[in-house]
């Protein structure tokens, strides 16, 4: 954490807007659902090929272990649990990476 103040970019993100960290990671998360393809079957609010990450935030919240289990998903590719029609896996994507994605769509809000 403190090395972030001690990076110009991050110090001018904090100071600019004011904005909580969290706005600058869900931007961050954003961009990584899009260079990803995930918004190619997914939108927030509308089922596309895939569910609407609203409906998934609706169907796990509450749920503590979710995050893990949204990560695999996303990794391994998801079957049977919202159609007939099944996920393929991200297997290129890092620990890290799975792990933004699953909380940004658990955290997306109306
Ligand atoms: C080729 C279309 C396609 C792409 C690309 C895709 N998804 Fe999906 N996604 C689906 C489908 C279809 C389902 C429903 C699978 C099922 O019924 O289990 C799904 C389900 C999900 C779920 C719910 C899984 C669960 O366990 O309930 C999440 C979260 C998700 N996708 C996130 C993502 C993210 C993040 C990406 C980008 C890395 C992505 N998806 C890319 C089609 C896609």
């Amino acid at each position: 954490m403190l090395t972030k103040f001690r990076n110009p970019i991050g110090a001018l993100l904090l100071s600019a807007a004011c904005a909580p960290v969290w706005a600058a990671d869900t931007a961050a998360a954003d961009a990584l659902a899009q260079s990803s393809g995930c918004m190619s079957c997914h939108a927030k609010a509308d089922k596309i090929v895939g569910p609407a990450f609203l409906s998934v935030a609706d169907k796990y919240r509450g749920d503590k272990d979710a995050a893990a289990s949204l990560a695999q998903s996303i990794q391994n590719g998801s079957r049977g649990k919202w159609g007939r029609v099944p996920m393929p896996p991200h297997a290129s994507l890092s620990q890290a990476d799975l792990k933004v994605l699953a909380q940004w769509v658990l955290a997306t809000k109306p």
